[in-house]
């Protein structure tokens, strides 16, 4: 995928100082959604999981982590930098999470999004639909207890 100098690519355990700064960079910490290194290191290796990267000349704008098991494909983090945001690279990501999900051959594609993250409305967008609702999911910087709701979607064909 190529759009104005962005090309979507493979990403692995190399760009994971740069993944982690677009992750510090994207999600606010008062809400407790982003990750630590080690946890993206602990996951990167297993089986099924698989990252992506937006990447604009050498700086990577946005990144999506995601992982099949099963027939069912899970949408980990999305994020994009915080001064890229609004310009369409969190939709290609998506967009290519749900093309190489179904390519990895899932059937069907998951998600957890914090209660009120703007972003339910890309996934919406995107055909995803809300599936359940897990209280106290994410806990902010302050203590802070958030809902996080599962989407789902299913290929139709
Ligand atoms: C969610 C995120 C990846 C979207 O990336 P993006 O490149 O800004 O998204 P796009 O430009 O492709 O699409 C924008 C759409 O996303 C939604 N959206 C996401 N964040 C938004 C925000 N802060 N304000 C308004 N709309 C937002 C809207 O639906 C918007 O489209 P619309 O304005 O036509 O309604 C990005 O905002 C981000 O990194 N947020 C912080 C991390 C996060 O919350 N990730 C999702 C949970 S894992």
């Amino acid at each position: 995928m190529s759009a104005s100098g962005l090309v979507l690519e493979a990403g692995g355990a190399a760009d994971l100082d740069a993944v982690m700064r677009v992750m510090e960079d994207s999600f606010d910490p008062a809400y407790g959604e982003g990750w630590t290194a080690p946890q993206c290191a602990g996951l990167l290796p297993m089986a099924g999981v698989w990252l992506t990267l937006a990447r604009d000349g050498g700086a990577i704008a946005g990144f999506a982590l995601s992982r099949v098991i099963a027939g069912e494909a899970e949408l980990l983090l999305l994020a994009v930098g915080s001064k890229r945001q609004k310009s369409g690279i969190g939709e290609l990501l998506l967009n290519r999470f749900i093309e190489d999900a179904r390519r990895r051959g899932a059937r069907q594609l998951h998600l957890e999004v914090r209660d009120g993250n703007p972003a339910v409305r890309l996934y919406k967008r995107a055909g995803f639909s809300q599936v359940g609702r897990r209280r106290n999911y994410y806990s902010g910087r302050n203590g802070e207890l958030f809902d996080a709701l599962t989407l789902a979607r299913t290929f139709d064909d």
